[in-house]
């Protein structure tokens, strides 16, 4: 078995941090969410993506999760911006991509369009309900994209654990150094807790490392923030896992909390990282009661198998029970609900706020002290 192949072929780059910028260009200012989809469209992760989407792929993603071509997409990756701005621009031209006045990229504008947000909503969220944050932010967006190739001129800062931001290119050699064939991709917006443990390592059973890639782009404001997430992966990792057969790096995305189809989007993603295999447990990339517990894996069917290019590794529910004393999903274990420990994440965030422990059947005692530690360094700085 070869390297695994990125998406669509080839692994794009679209960095040149010695490109020279012209301050003179029109600029479009991005917000964080579309700062981070420029480095990773740049970096290779969003491969074989090259730009912000043109209209053709946008409507072809939000119909049928395929790109104008035919390769399996899931998510619109695009630029938005006023009209008012929109009406100075013109297709062929050169702008600058700008966050709070710094130049980050350049791009061509191939195309400006109006795109239809209500049938985003409902085909990529399925729910036009602006109580569903992703669909939040997408209706608050400026009301015309803006689509062209574009380059990665400067890297986003990266002031908080830098050495775990790792381009496709590096993690797929730093896989071959490991001598990793097979390799299960994990996301993360949470800390690991022992349901999270169990099903990467039931995972770690059959393959050889596990990838765990946190995201620790912008997330809703009730998540727990990255800095303190991170500092519990390390300590879960130095206390309960081989050192040789798990690697941790983030992914500097941001969640939109599309459920299914952003299942199918973490998955190609980490497919261009060098992963074989990917995690999808029970309600991934939820949020309230928009999906089903299994949506996120039955969409999988949607597509040929093999089309994807890399292989869904799916788990139930899993849970500590009493009785068993051990691990288990409904797939494994006999007992009834009174001998699982089973808490909401609402609930464990609550819990660690007020500084009460969760058992530790639902997480190691080491992560739960650090997350302990991290909430309350963040709350008095408040
Ligand atoms: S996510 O939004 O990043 O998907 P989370 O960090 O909670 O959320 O989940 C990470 C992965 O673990 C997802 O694949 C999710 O389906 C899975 N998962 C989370 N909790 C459980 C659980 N108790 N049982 C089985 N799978 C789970």
């Amino acid at each position: 078995m070869g390297e695994q192949a990125p998406h669509g072929g080839k692994l794009v780059n679209r960095v040149n941090l010695r490109c020279p910028v012209d301050a003179s260009l029109h600029s479009i200012e991005l917000s964080p969410l579309e700062l981070s989809d420029l480095e990773l469209i740049a970096n290779g992760a969003y491969s074989p993506l090259e730009g912000f989407m043109g209209k053709a792929d946008y409507e072809a993603v939000v119909d049928h999760m395929r790109l104008e071509n035919g390769i399996p997409w899931s998510l619109p990756i695009t630029l938005a911006v006023d009209e008012q701005r929109a009406m100075r621009l013109r297709n062929g031209e050169m702008v600058n991509l700008v966050h709070k006045g710094a130049i980050y990229g350049v791009m061509t504008i191939e195309e400006l369009f109006f795109p239809d947000k209500k049938a985003e909503a409902d085909k990529v969220y399925q729910t036009a309900d602006l109580n569903h944050p992703g669909v939040k932010k997408l209706f608050a967006r400026p009301e015309v994209y803006v689509a062209g190739p574009i380059t990665l001129v400067k890297r986003p800062e990266k002031s908080k654990f830098t050495r775990y931001y790792l381009d496709p290119a590096e993690t797929r050699k730093k896989f071959q150094e490991l001598g990793w064939e097979s390799i299960v991709g994990f996301q993360t917006r949470n800390p690991v807790h022992r349901a999270h443990e169990y099903i990467q390592k039931t995972a770690l059973e059959t393959v050889d490392g596990l990838f765990l890639n946190p995201l620790v782009g912008e997330t809703k404001a009730d998540d727990i923030p990255s800095e303190i997430r991170m500092e519990s992966y390390e300590v879960l990792l130095n206390n309960y896992y081989p050192k040789d057969r798990v690697f941790l790096a983030v992914f500097p995305a941001a969640m939109r909390y599309a459920g299914p189809r952003e299942a199918i989007f973490h998955a190609i993603v980490r497919k261009n990282f060098g992963c074989t295999h990917f995690i999808v447990g029970r309600d991934h990339a939820g949020v309230g009661s928009y999906y089903g517990t299994y949506d996120a894996q039955k969409i999988f069917s949607y597509f040929e198998e093999g089309e994807l290019g890399i292989k869904p590794l799916f788990f139930e529910h899993s849970f500590y029970c009493k009785k068993c004393a051990n691990m288990a999903s409904e797939k494994t274990c006999p007992h009834g609900e009174e001998e699982h420990v089973i808490l909401s994440g609402t609930a464990v965030r609550q819990m660690l706020k007020n500084g009460e422990h969760p058992p530790q059947e639902f997480s190691r005692p080491e992560v739960i002290d650090t997350l302990i530690k991290g909430m309350k360094k963040a709350y008095t700085k408040i």
